[in-house]
């Protein structure tokens, strides 16, 4: 049996959840892998082939054709499709708009979670996203759950994207982060929702720092 600890984050979008699994994997060394980067360049392969998504014979073919792989470089997320460095194409709003409903696709997930699963098998991780501690790695020794109040997470995303979109407006984050949580929550295949195990972590009025001592100290008896 393996010894390696994973760390299981889930929240809704915009929640924090990047900053803090990033800022524990390099505290405590671990590798941090972002779940919702492999949805983002799965969309973003669709959007570019055309995929149907109603056809499930054509989303299977599709799949098979669709290799992803992580480069961990300075705890940031690179990811490749196909070889392709798409780190910073999957963050834009064509992707944003169209993942949530991509997401939803049972051979999708089933796929996406196979590869998870391989990656926590042998290593100590962190891994953020919808269903890391329901679904994934349901027996993680430590998950947490984050939350934060919906008009905070617009305006933070907001400030995020307005620098490389600048006609974005804070009604349009508002809108696709509301719509997001609808599907992320309401969706069939593994809907987001909090693992009876996992630890509350509201950040509405908690600093980063603060967020990694609150999680940090929950997740030293394990180390
Ligand atoms: O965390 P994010 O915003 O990059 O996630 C993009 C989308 O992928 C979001 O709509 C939810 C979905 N997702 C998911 O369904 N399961 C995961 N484990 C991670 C992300």
């Amino acid at each position: 049996m393996s010894n390696n600890i994973v760390v299981a984050i889930d929240g809704y979008s915009s929640c924090g959840k990047s900053t803090l699994a990033k800022a524990l994997a390099k505290r405590l060394h671990f590798i941090y892998v972002d779940s919702g980067a492999m949805y983002r360049a799965v969309a973003l392969y669709f959007l570019r082939n055309n995929i149907d998504l109603d056809n499930h014979k054509q989303i299977a073919e599709a799949l098979k054709n669709i290799h992803l792989n992580f480069h961990s470089r300075d705890y940031e997320t690179h990811i490749t499709l196909n070889d392709e460095e798409v780190s910073e194409e999957i963050r834009q709003m064509p992707v944003s708009e169209k993942v949530s409903t991509v997401a939803t696709i049972r051979e999708v997930r089933h796929e996406m979670v196979k590869q998870q699963q391989r990656m926590g098998k042998s290593k100590n991780i962190v891994m953020d996203g919808r269903d890391i501690g329901t679904a994934v790695f349901p027996d993680a020794p430590v998950k947490f759950f984050m939350t934060a109040d919906p008009k905070i997470r617009a305006e933070r995303r907001y400030k995020e994207l307005l620098p490389k979109n600048p006609d974005i407006t804070l009604e349009d984050v508002f809108e696709n982060l509301a719509h997001r949580d609808y599907q992320d929550t309401t969706r069939k295949e593994s809907p987001l929702v909090r693992a009876e195990d996992a630890i509350i972590l509201d950040n509405t009025d908690l600093t980063p720092a603060e967020q990694l001592l609150f999680a940090l100290s929950a997740i030293e008896p394990f180390l």
